[in-house]
């Protein structure tokens, strides 16, 4: 993917807060513990700062980062690290993933192969350059366990490291298979493109101990995805169809969870950014606006039933919108993207049964456009958690509620369509209940979903001038005779403004500011345990460009970015700091330096602060920057 330079204005803007379906209860720890931010520690080390402009000779690569919290991870006990894979993704990486051998670590320091109290992987890449953000999937066996993306490097390194707790991919991980990762990357002199992405995985598998017992995952891992060999698994879906998995259940099934991996890409990068058709003849087609509306809905259906749906969090990638506001800090989800959960276990008497031949699970998108629904294209996958009992599984659907959701466009224009201002509203409910008798005996299985979504936009200056506010709410919950097993409650505001006003000006450039939040309290159905996130992000910048018309580089920039995020989790299942673990985090960057980070809660440790020689201080780093060979600019942007 790239930035969407050529063909998108934005906007943006704020954000209704909204806490919507999680509880306060839910949020107070988090908001408790963010006030609670430790009195700064440690002064800048300015002299000793890292290289940014391409005349700087140090070599300390400056570190880019997702704010994450870390995985919960036994404190006592034994664990082992493997190196799962080291690669440099360079010249003749794209569509060439790299594939190598999987094998479960037996060292007894590791425990006992499938019974780990819990896998984390490190993910960290190293690259020097220039490049595109580039989309990067991590598969093993076939099924996608991470999503990623990568920093905008600098001229003289960038090193990024994110670590993702993957234990509930244990039946994958306790089988001999094979790791496959696509980071499809362009290296292209006359594009200026030469940044290679020198990747290192590794993987710490950590024993059970007596405080940390070995959690219930589940039994089974199927992948949803096209299932190649040697090419990237996810479905690029660009038609209504989307993508579908011939699936073969084990009789004895007595839970089968879906989990979700989806992005737009493409004309669908900054989807919850399209406009709605009924309004795209209001603007010349040089201002480059993307039809086919900002609503988006994906599917997961069972032999073309629908069984659930996810309204995604818009992950913004590190050149999206304006890239100078993501280095060294990204957008909440850049490196490791949010997945959402559909129960299927209401489906599962369908899936045992043999009226059919086979049966399939699809994966799809539905927009608010005309055959297709949405633009070229979506990147679907993902995998069925199944856990098994001893005996077949029988049962019958018992309530299938699931109407049509309500989808409404409105708005209107000034006189000559000088302005334009548009409104989307969405709601759906849908409930779906089963009862299964199953090895463990009769289960009510109930599984319900509902969800709000907003977005209203604002253009002005033939749509150079772009405004969006987007919020979508909603809860999903599942319970088995009664007890919760899945509940996924959120709320993601999202505000843009984006000015593209002096985009086609010798000298020109773009601006925005942005506002994010991701507010989620989710209970994983597999894995046991729950945990609440609250990241708020405020971003706002603008890159200056070189001749126009010709290939646009970005001659210079500046951007700020500003974010909180809180974490709580809690396991009962646990004993000791296992049991209730916090992370809080205070950062802000500025012109490509980091000015502030704050790391504070139970898991500082595990995912500190970057170190003092990193932080610039209040000003910022000096920003891009990159000699365009004697010309002058009519007008600065
Ligand atoms: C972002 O939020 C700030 C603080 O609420 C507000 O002043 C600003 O207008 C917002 N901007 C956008 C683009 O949402
Ligand atoms: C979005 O929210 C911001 C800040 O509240 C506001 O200034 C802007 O007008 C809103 N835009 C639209 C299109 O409603
Ligand atoms: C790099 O060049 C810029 C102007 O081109 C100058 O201001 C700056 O001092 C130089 N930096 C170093 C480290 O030489
Ligand atoms: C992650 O991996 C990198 C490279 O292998 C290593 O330098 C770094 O220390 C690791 N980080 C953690 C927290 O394990
Ligand atoms: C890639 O990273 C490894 C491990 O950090 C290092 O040994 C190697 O020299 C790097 N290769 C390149 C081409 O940067
Ligand atoms: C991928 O595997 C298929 C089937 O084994 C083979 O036909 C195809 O040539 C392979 N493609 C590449 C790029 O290796
Ligand atoms: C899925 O099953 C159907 C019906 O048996 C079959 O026609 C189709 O080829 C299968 N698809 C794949 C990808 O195996
Ligand atoms: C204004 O926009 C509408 C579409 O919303 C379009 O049909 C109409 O032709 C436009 N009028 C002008 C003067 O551009
Ligand atoms: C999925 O299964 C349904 C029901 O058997 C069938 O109608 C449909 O054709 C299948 N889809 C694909 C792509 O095989
Ligand atoms: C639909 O969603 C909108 C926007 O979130 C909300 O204001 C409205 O109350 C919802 N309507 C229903 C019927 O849920
Ligand atoms: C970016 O470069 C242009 C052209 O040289 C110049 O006019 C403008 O002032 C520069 N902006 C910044 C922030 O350096
Ligand atoms: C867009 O940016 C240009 C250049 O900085 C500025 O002159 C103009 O006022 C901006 N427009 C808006 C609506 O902010």
């Amino acid at each position: 993917m790239y930035t969407r330079l050529l063909v998108n204005a934005f906007l943006a803007v704020t954000v209704v807060v909204v806490f919507g379906q999680v509880t306060p209860e839910e949020l107070e720890p988090l908001l408790v513990g963010l006030a609670q931010k430790p009195r700064e520690i440690g002064t800048p080390q300015l002299e000793r700062r890292v290289p940014l402009s391409t005349n700087d000779s140090t070599v300390a690569p400056l570190i880019d980062l997702q704010v994450f919290a870390p995985p919960v991870i036994p404190q006592d006990g034994t664990s082992c690290e493997v190196v799962l894979l080291e690669h440099i993704f360079g010249d003749g990486s794209f569509g060439a993933p790299a594939i190598v051998p999987y094998i479960p670590p037996t060292d007894d320091t590791c425990g006992e192969v499938g019974k780990w109290a819990a896998i984390s992987l490190n993910l960290t890449t190293y690259s020097i350059g220039t490049q595109y953000d580039r989309l990067g999937v991590i598969y093993l066996s076939l099924a996608e366990i991470w999503r990623t993306s990568s920093a905008e490097p600098t001229k003289t390194g960038t090193i990024w490291t994110t670590i993702k707790d993957v234990t509930h991919f244990t039946p994958l991980f306790a089988q001999e298979g094979n790791l496959k990762m696509d980071f499809s990357n362009i290296i292209d002199p006359s594009l200026l493109l030469d940044g290679v992405f020198n990747v290192t995985l590794t993987a710490t598998f950590y024993a059970p101990t007596e405080n940390f017992a070995t959690p219930q995952t589940s039994d089974l891992i199927l992948p949803l995805s096209n299932l190649s060999p040697n090419l990237t698994n996810y479905f690029a879906v660009d038609t209504d169809a989307g993508g579908t998995t011939n699936i073969s259940l084990p009789d004895t099934a007595v839970e089968a969870y879906v989990e979700v991996f989806c992005s737009g890409n493409s004309a669908e990068e900054f989807w919850y950014l399209n406009t709605p058709d009924e309004f795209l003849d209001a603007f010349p087609a040089e201002t480059g606006l993307i039809g086919k509306g900002p609503f988006r809905e994906v599917q997961v259906l069972v032999d073309d039933q629908l069984a659930g749906v996810v309204w995604p969090y818009a992950v913004i990638y590190t050149g999206g919108i304006t890239p100078s506001n993501w280095r060294p800090l990204t957008s909440y989800g850049a490196y490791d993207a949010p997945t959402y959960w559909v129960d299927v276990t209401p489906f599962i008497p369908i899936l045992l049964s043999d009226s059919e031949a086979s049966h399939n699970i699809t994966l799809k998108v539905v927009g608010q456009g005309l055959s297709p629904t949405f633009n070229s294209n979506w990147f679907l996958s993902g995998s069925v958690h199944v856990r098994t009992g001893s005996s077949k599984t029988t049962g019958r659907i018992t309530v299938y509620d699931v109407p049509e959701p309500k989808i409404e466009t409105t708005g209107g224009a000034s006189a000559g369509n000088v302005t334009v201002w548009t409104k989307v509203t969405a709601n759906r409910s849908l409930n779906i209940e089963s009862e299964l008798n199953t090895a463990e005996g009769v289960k009510k299985v109930k599984f319900s979903q509902t969800l709000s979504y907003i977005n209203e936009a604002s253009y002005a200056d033939e749509g150079w001038i772009q405004s969006a506010n987007q919020t979508t709410t909603g809860t999903t919950t599942s319970t088995h005779q009664g007890v919760q097993v899945l509940r996924d409650a959120f709320t993601y505001p999202i505000g843009v403004f984006s000015n593209y006003s002096l985009f086609s000006e010798q000298f020109g450039g773009y601006g925005s500011e942005i506002n994010q939040t991701h507010t989620r309290a989710l209970q994983p159905p597999t894995g046991g345990g729950s945990h609440t996130i609250h990241s708020v992000q405020h971003a706002k910048g603008f890159i200056g460009m070189d001749d126009w018309p010709g290939l646009r580089h970005a001659i210079n920039g500046t951007g700020a970015t500003e974010q909180t995020f809180a974490y709580t989790s809690s396991n009962p299942e646990r004993g000791g700091a296992a049991a209730r673990a916090t992370y809080f985090r205070d950062v802000a960057t500025k012109n490509d330096g980091w000015v502030r980070d704050s790391v504070w809660g139970t898991l500082r440790e595990e995912n500190p602060p970057v170190p003092p020689e990193q932080i610039f201080g209040e000003g910022g780093g000096p920003g891009f920057r990159r000699s365009v060979l004697g010309k002058i600019g009519r007008r600065g942007f």
